[in-house]
């Protein structure tokens, strides 16, 4: 078998062999399938596309690159949520205790933050003492002992994404729904959970722009689910404007103690409480998601999910008199206001200016090797809807930084304040179970 064959097929359009994708994964991971050839490759999926059996295909090679987790020597259903990426998105912090305090085991591997979007290992780290990398070993354990980890991803899983993802990067080839599909399922498949909730993103801070791409993503990732033996089910939700009020790690932290407790923003309960009614359906604790919303209710109200959560910090060694207290977080240096200009409605925030902003202030990377700013951060005193009169507070910014007028500038510029009140479409658009 030839690559440039492979190439050839694909750019006119063909439809490609599982030993065609078999042969382009492994000669990529092991090196005897130069770049060029691997990117000229990638441009032609981005151009071509792939169907759902190419699909899947690819991602079991991907998934097959490196080490596959086998949680079956412990009991039950094991559990896994990804969202897409956004901006104030803490979900697993609050959503996967929920869970777990059911007797659910949640097996989860995250990722960090990069640019405009943050991470859930970022958001841990905050919490002093806390360490993400676990063994294997540990991590099964772990899940098996409190029903819960959340970790880093090891080196060993899934490198031939790790080397697909650097090319994607540089090669403009991020923005295929095959090439994003693959890259995500062959992550969540190798770290070995029975069924998975994909929240699927869309709208300005997100990598799908508007709910029909976000839904083509969703279904090509549950035919994937579907075709390699895993219950997949998804929603897709909106990232228009950040969710919840908290932007920024140790921010975001707090705001996931506070959901936990009864007092968390809005939008951002609503999505738990959906999240999680899905995926105590889909751990067979609910007979449908109306329950299972009525009982994650009742984990926050009777503080089970925190005391979950607890659990989790203390068992990765995090201090969890931070989360008992949270002013015991290390506060910014400094605080700034940004103020409306004009009286009216909050039409919109933009979430990818939000977070790039957030990242100017400190609190996110431009490069994988930058330190991050724990305490730096937005809080949006302000949301899409909310009526606003010239002078009031739109949001507050933290930073260490002195120097910040670019970043300031950006979160007012973020709002979109209009006379009229607005008419704002559903958090979440669609549910997807197949
Ligand atoms: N997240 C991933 O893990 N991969 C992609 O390609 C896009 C988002």
């Amino acid at each position: 078998m030839r690559m440039v064959d492979i190439i050839e097929k694909k750019k006119a359009g063909g439809k490609l062999s599982k030993e065609e994708i078999s042969f382009f994964v492994k000669g990529l991971v092991d090196g005897s399938i130069p770049d060029y050839q691997a990117s000229s490759f990638l441009m032609s999926v981005v151009f071509r596309s792939m169907d759902d059996e190419e699909t899947s295909y690819l991602t079991e090679a991907m998934m097959n690159s490196g080490d596959v987790i086998d949680l079956s020597s412990i009991p039950g259903i094991k559990l896994d949520k990804h969202s897409t990426g956004g901006v104030g998105d803490k979900t697993s912090l609050s959503l996967m205790p929920l869970v777990a305090s059911f007797g659910l085991k949640v097996a989860k591997m995250s990722g960090r933050g990069l640019g405009h979007t943050g991470g859930t290992l970022d958001k841990m780290e905050s919490i002093p003492g806390t360490n993400v990398y676990l063994s294997e070993d540990d991590f099964k354990r772990q899940v098996r002992d409190i029903g819960i980890a959340i970790v880093g991803q090891t080196a060993e899983i899934d490198p031939a994404d790790k080397k697909l993802y650097a090319l994607r990067d540089v090669t403009g080839t991020v923005e295929s729904i095959p090439l994003i599909a693959s890259s995500i399922m062959s992550k969540k498949l190798a770290s070995g959970s029975d069924a998975i909730l994909l929240d699927v993103k869309y709208g300005r801070g997100a990598f799908m722009k508007d709910v029909p791409s976000a839904r083509h993503l969703a279904k090509t990732m549950i035919a994937i689910g579907r075709r390699l033996g895993r219950a997949v089910r998804a929603i897709v939700s909106g990232m228009e404007e950040p969710l919840g009020r908290a932007v920024g790690n140790s921010l975001e932290v707090i705001e996931a103690v506070e959901t936990l407790k009864g007092r968390g923003p809005s939008d951002f309960v609503e999505l738990v409480e959906t999240a999680g009614g899905i995926l105590l359906t889909q751990g067979k604790v609910a007979h449908d998601e109306e329950e299972g919303k009525l009982l994650i209710r009742k984990a926050i109200a009777d503080g089970s999910g925190f005391k979950k959560l607890e659990q989790l910090i203390a068992s990765e060694g995090g201090d969890i008199s931070y989360l008992e207290n949270t002013d015991k977080f290390q506060k910014a240096k400094f605080a700034y206001e940004i103020k409306a200009t004009e009286d009216g409605f909050v039409h919109g925030i933009d979430s990818l200016s939000i977070g790039h902003a957030a990242m100017l202030l400190g609190a996110g990377r431009s490069r994988a090797e930058d330190r991050i700013d724990f305490a730096a951060g937005i809080y949006l005193m302000k949301k899409a809807g909310d009526q606003v009169a010239k002078g009031d507070v739109l949001a507050v910014a933290y930073s260490d930084k002195s120097d910040v007028q670019p970043a300031l500038e950006e979160i007012g510029g973020a709002y979109c304040v209009e006379k009229e009140k607005p008419s704002l479409p559903p958090l979440i658009r669609e549910y997807i179970r197949q």
